[in-house]
């Protein structure tokens, strides 16, 4: 656990539970987020290279407004990463971020979406945020797909603000508001509220 949380470090569904991230997931992480699959749609192209990797890790472990989880199926095998930054609790906001199914056997079995559903029940109902945003790379259909049906609404585009490959790439927000979440039943990803749990 972080040294300045209190926060639950293990979040657990039904067919997947979020770890927290620990210093000894890094190599992992970096070869999912290395494939030019995943690194096509994330804004920063750069390859993670193993000491700034360290020197990023020093640093969230130190933050209060970011934390990252692995996705483990329920056996404990590790498949991605899922994470909430820039979390105010002052403004009841925070940003969905860092989704990433890393294990190519593990795509389409619906761990993104339990793994996204369980992020904003916990940033809803325990954290107490009213908002949730994110960013997606125009284009990126499987992570719209994902977001919109989670209940992620596009927000805004804006406009030839990313560059990939040497092409200008719009950049939209989709949210996610409470009110909204509490009222569409179908938003809440079907999610029972009894069910699934923090420790
Ligand atoms: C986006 C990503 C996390 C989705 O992972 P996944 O394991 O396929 O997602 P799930 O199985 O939980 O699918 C949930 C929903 O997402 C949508 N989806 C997932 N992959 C899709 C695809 N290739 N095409 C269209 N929709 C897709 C579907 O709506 C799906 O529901 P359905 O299977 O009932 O139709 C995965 O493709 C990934 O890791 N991509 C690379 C990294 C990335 O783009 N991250 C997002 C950055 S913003």
């Amino acid at each position: 656990m972080k040294a300045n949380e209190t926060a639950p470090s293990l979040i657990v569904g039904r067919r997947i539970r979020l770890r927290e991230l620990e210093e000894s997931d890094l190599g992992l992480i970096a070869n999912w987020r290395n494939q030019p699959r995943a690194l096509q749609w994330f804004l920063s192209s750069q390859r993670i290279d193993a000491e700034k990797q360290i020197q990023w890790f020093a640093r969230y472990r130190e933050r209060p407004d970011e934390r990252m989880w692995v996705v483990e199926t329920a056996d404990g095998r590790p498949v991605g990463t899922i994470a909430l930054c820039r979390i105010d609790v002052a403004n009841r906001c925070a940003e969905l971020g860092r989704v990433l199914i890393g294990e190519e056997d593990c795509l389409r079995l619906g761990y993104a979406k339990e793994a996204t559903c369980r992020l904003i029940l916990y940033a809803f109902r325990e954290l107490g945020c009213d908002r949730i945003s994110l960013e997606v790379l125009a284009g990126n259909e499987a992570a719209i797909c994902l977001y919109e049906s989670c209940g992620f609404r596009s927000e805004r585009a804006i406009r030839n603000v990313a560059s990939k490959d040497g092409a200008s790439k719009d950049v939209l927000t989709m949210v996610i508001l409470r009110g909204e979440w509490l009222a569409a039943e179908d938003a809440q990803c079907s999610i029972p509220t009894d069910c699934g749990q923090t420790s």
